[in-house]
């Protein structure tokens, strides 16, 4: 046999154990659990997986090449760069901001960016890593992003940047910011990681800032295990994100590849004598945020999902919007911000100030009946211990984001989610608070 063809009948052999290994058991209520989010996966996933394991490539190769093309596509964007986390992806991002090579538009340490505290850490923590100063204004509820007047309104003379999350999804007001950065001379950082397919006024999120992120693991749109992407149209900010992600080499030769520039040994940098090998000459203090080819194996077969992903979202969006609906007294529902269609990373729901229960005994008892919540994330990073002793200007208060911290949750609404699960997931909530 040649090797081509053993690997085809490897391949073949894998397609039949995953239809055999991974059978989907009937849901039971109750017994079962309905997970907040997971991989969906088939065949297609492990039988790339294992392609690639044959390559033994390892490092970034084939697939990662692939994925970035037609993750770029998808966006309608000229570059996709590949790295191994969604937290990395905002890393590489505001890092790229501070490289010597953008001149006076380049973040200083000290200068200021303008975020948001009800979130995830790691859309906060690059501004700290580069000695930058956060400043955290409030967001609504109902949509959980700023407004756009709010934001205009904490302007400084050291701000230099914007970077704001779509929560769970949801868009923020985007072409309102972009037009607030463009005006005011911003970078803008969206950090998609939650919102892959999201529209605002029919265009992709992720497409309006001058970088954006996105976050492939396993809870997300589409997962790679662990992975992540940095989207921009910039290409001097794509070559520095390649660099900030490949320990801060000048060298923008692929793995295994030499010479791509041309002059390898004539180039003449900082103090080093002439012609010193371009492979090791570093222009930015850097990482290694590369991730694997089995990774991007993954990711490529996940990405002809993509779509499907997306549309199962709404619905069950959509089928869980329709239960609870009647419960509005109660709850403040999720509002898609005005113009928007958001590709939903789950369904928020806050308690109202007169709801007769509490948000911890509504999700002791989900729990109790197998039905996975999770909160906004940090809630207020500023109450939270890792942040106590950061630098940060506040602008107005954060009632809401405190409003947030007590009574916001959410529901899962990702594809792996059957009519029968989200029955069960409202039926639950129907009871709970008719008990009370
Ligand atoms: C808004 C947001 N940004 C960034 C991340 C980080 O992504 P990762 O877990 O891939 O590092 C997450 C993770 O869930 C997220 O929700």
């Amino acid at each position: 046999m040649s090797v081509d063809d053993l690997r085809a009948a490897i391949l073949e052999q894998v397609r039949r154990y995953a239809r055999e290994a991974f059978v989907a058991s009937p849901f039971v209520p109750g017994v079962s659990p309905v997970p907040y989010a997971g991989r969906v996966f088939d065949g297609e996933e492990i039988t790339a997986l294992v392609d690639a394991a044959l390559d033994f490539w390892l490092t970034t190769g084939r697939f990662a090449s692939r994925f970035e093309r037609e993750f770029a596509a998808f966006f309608g964007v000229d570059h996709a760069v590949l790295c191994n986390s969604g937290s990395s992806a905002n890393l590489l991002a505001v890092s790229a901001l501070t490289s010597p090579s953008l001149g006076e538009r380049r973040l200083r340490p000290g200068d200021e960016v303008i975020t948001v505290a009800a979130g995830f850490p790691t859309t906060l923590n690059p501004i700290l890593q580069n000695s930058l100063v956060p400043v955290f204004v409030d967001v609504e509820l109902g949509t959980y992003n700023v407004a756009a007047d709010r934001l205009e309104e904490a302007v400084g003379s050291r701000t230099r940047a914007i970077v704001l999350a779509h929560t769970l999804g949801n868009p923020f007001d985007a072409e309102a910011v972009k037009a607030i950065a463009e005006r005011l001379g911003l970078w803008l950082v969206e950090d998609n990681c939650d919102a892959v397919g999201s529209l605002y006024r029919g265009r992709l999120t992720g497409t309006f800032g001058d970088l954006a992120s996105v976050s492939f693991y396993p809870a997300h749109h589409m997962t790679m295990g662990e992975g992540g992407c940095v989207l921009t149209s910039d290409a001097r900010l794509k070559r520095l994100l390649e660099s900030f992600r490949d320990w801060g080499r000048d060298c923008w030769c692929q793995p295994g590849h030499d010479n791509t520039c041309g002059k390898r040994f004539a180039w003449n940098l900082g103090d080093l004598p002439v012609g010193y090998d371009h492979k090791y000459v570093y222009s930015h203090v850097g990482y290694n945020l590369k991730l694997t080819d089995l990774q991007a194996a993954v990711g490529v077969a996940q990405l002809a999902k993509l779509p499907a992903f997306i549309a199962a979202r709404r619905r069950n969006f959509a089928a869980l919007y329709e239960a609870l609906a009647p419960l509005a007294e109660f709850f403040i529902l999720p509002e898609a911000t005005p113009g928007s269609e958001p590709s939903w990373f789950g369904f928020p729901l806050t308690l109202r100030p007169e709801a007769p229960f509490c948000r911890s005994d509504l999700i002791a008892v989900l729990s109790r009946a197998g039905i996975a919540t999770r909160l906004l994330f940090g809630g207020n990073l500023l109450r939270q211990p890792a942040y106590r002793d950061m630098p940060n200007r506040v602008v107005g208060n954060l009632a809401n984001t405190d409003v947030i911290v007590e009574r916001t949750f959410w529901l899962g609404v990702y594809p792996g989610l059957t009519d029968a699960m989200l029955e069960w997931v409202a039926g639950q909530i129907h009871e709970f608070v008719g008990s009370r």
